[in-house]
């Protein structure tokens, strides 16, 4: 029998302040309708000075291992999607694990921006699927707050602070309807480096930088490139759109969404989506929607939820899971 990764637990964190497009208003030229009617965005949590991205990924992780009932010692594995660690190394995650109290197995960061989490929900499923390891956590954190250039009006009123976890435990799969990943699908186009990136690193400019994004050209990308990694995940699993019950999308933009949301025939009601309460959360996006769909109920056992995302590479990707 195939090992299959279920996904046990949900946990979720945000930081308590919260910054609304009004206040945003006082610092640039910007207004509360441009940014509802262009992004759907009303407000974002941001990270208090002293609160590092391991502290919302920490708190994210004990959500899920309590959600999952599982204690960190039984833990092989954490990969932790971020674009903002707390050091340039070690890893972000190695923090995690030793506030988790886990001492053994392995922990490390994946890096791809806002579909980082479908990155490493992917290499984590791998580690599972071969039997490498067998109780994993994959959590997307971000305190994309302080690589904000606060005075470009293009960028800053787009994103928030804050981390989602997933525990997975590698279960066998008796047949297709076993719960579980069913796949993960992974993209990234190079050419488009420069669409989407921080002008700093400690090999260009020793300095950590600024988010730059040139917002319609990724936008251009996003529906196409993600509709193609949606039809990729369904011909991969013999499913069609209709058979999807919930999209969990990366949450930039409401539009986009919407967009997707069309492509795939799917209501608003089948969609779920925290854009306007968290803003875009990068790797943190779809763990925290997913958390907060699991927990209030929504996404009910035996059921298919499609999660896709893109971001800054271009990376993009898609998966697939029986809930
Ligand atoms: O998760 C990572 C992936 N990133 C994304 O998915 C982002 C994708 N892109 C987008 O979501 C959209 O392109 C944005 C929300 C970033 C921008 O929306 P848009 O409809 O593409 O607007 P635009 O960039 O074409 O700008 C339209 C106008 C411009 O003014 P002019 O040149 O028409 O006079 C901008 O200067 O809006 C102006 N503008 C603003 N106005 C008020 C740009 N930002 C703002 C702002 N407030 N915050």
């Amino acid at each position: 029998m195939a090992l299959r990764s279920r996904i046990l637990g949900c946990g979720a964190y945000l930081p308590s302040r919260v910054v609304s497009n009004a206040e945003l208003s006082t610092r640039v030229d910007t207004t509360d309708e441009w940014i509802v009617q262009r992004t759907g965005i009303r407000q974002r949590h941001v990270a208090a000075d002293g609160e590092l991205t391991s502290d919302l990924a920490v708190a994210a992780a004990r959500g899920a291992l309590a959600a999952g009932g599982v204690s960190a010692d039984a833990l092989d594995l954490i990969v932790l999607a971020t674009t903002t660690p707390d050091h340039t190394f070690p890893a972000t995650a190695t923090k995690v694990q030793a506030a988790l109290g886990m001492t053994g197995g392995a922990a490390f960061d994946v890096q791809a921006v806002c579909a980082g989490f479908i990155f490493a929900l992917a290499v984590a499923d791998n580690f599972l699927r071969l039997g490498q390891a067998r109780k994993a956590l994959v959590i997307g954190a971000e305190t994309f707050s302080r690589l904000l250039d606060w005075n470009d009006r293009g960028t800053c009123v787009l994103f928030g602070d804050g981390a989602g976890a997933v525990l997975l435990g590698a279960e066998e799969a008796a047949d297709n309807k076993a719960r579980g990943i069913l796949s993960t699908h992974l993209h990234t186009d190079g050419r488009t480096y420069d669409l989407l990136y921080v002008d700093g690193g400690p090999s260009s400019t020793g300095q950590v930088g600024k988010v730059r994004m040139d917002g319609q050209g990724v936008f251009r990308h996003a529906v196409g490139k993600l509709a193609a990694a949606v039809d990729e995940a369904l011909a991969a699993n013999g499913l069609v759109a209709s058979d999807v019950d919930w999209l969990v999308p990366h949450q930039a933009n409401q539009r986009i969404i919407d967009g997707m949301a069309r492509k795939l025939g799917l209501g608003p009601e089948r969609v779920v989506s925290t854009v306007a309460r968290h803003a875009n959360t990068s790797a943190a996006s779809i763990p925290l929607a997913l958390a907060e769909a699991a927990g209030d109920g929504r996404l009910k056992p035996g059921q298919i939820v499609l999660m896709e995302g893109i971001g800054g590479g271009l990376a993009w990707g898609s998966c697939l899971a029986r809930w």
